[in-house]
């Protein structure tokens, strides 16, 4: 059977992001029915309507169709000032649009919270969700994935330690049966 298409998007554009990091570590252990692809968010101009009304930017279209063409979305987003980076809102509302073409709708997600700090960025989480709803992709709500102390998560050589990498396995597996009943 052929590979379900998944785009992950990251909420970070920073080099060294944790959060690219955990999703890298994803990628290398996707359950073999997902195809993973990280999609850049980082050259979408801001949405702003006006540039919707004619030929919008090359970018968006690009983009619009990355969505449109996948079967569902992994998101790994930090969490700025208790709510989603402006980036990844930005990624969210561009190819929400123009009005009644909406290229979400339908596919199945999950969300990955990651955060230097403890509380795993359960705001960003949340908050993601809400957006989700409106858009019409239904998340999966178990398990939930907060990611906190992340600085700890890897060793001095830089790997993940085996309990977070048996931890993201178990939400992939799950996640490879959500997307099946889509
Ligand atoms: C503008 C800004 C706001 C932040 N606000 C929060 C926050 O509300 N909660 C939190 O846990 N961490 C917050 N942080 C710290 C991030 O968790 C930390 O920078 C993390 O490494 C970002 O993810 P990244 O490594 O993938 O870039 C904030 C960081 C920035 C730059």
């Amino acid at each position: 059977m052929a590979k379900k298409k998944i785009s992950v998007l990251v909420g970070s554009l920073r080099k060294g992001s944790f959060n690219h990091k955990i999703a890298e570590e994803v990628l290398n252990i996707a359950p073999p029915g997902l195809a993973l692809e990280i999609l850049e968010i980082g050259q979408l101009a801001y949405y702003n309507e006006d540039l919707d009304q004619g030929d919008p930017p090359q970018e968006w279209v690009q983009f619009r169709d990355k969505i449109k063409n996948s079967d569902g979305f992994l998101f790994f987003t930090p969490e700025y000032n208790r709510s989603v980076p402006a980036v990844l809102s930005n990624a969210i509302d561009v190819a929400s649009r123009p009005y009644g073409k909406n290229n979400w709708a339908g596919k199945p997600g999950a969300v990955v919270s990651v955060s230097i700090s403890a509380l795993g960025a359960f705001g960003a989480n949340h908050m993601l969700r809400q957006s989700m709803v409106f858009v019409d992709v239904p998340m999966m709500q178990q398990p939930e994935a907060y990611v906190g102390n992340v600085k700890k998560l890897f060793d001095e050589s830089g790997n993940l330690v085996e309990d977070t990498k048996k931890f993201l396995q178990n939400f992939m597996d799950a996640y490879e049966k959500w997307v099946g009943k889509f």
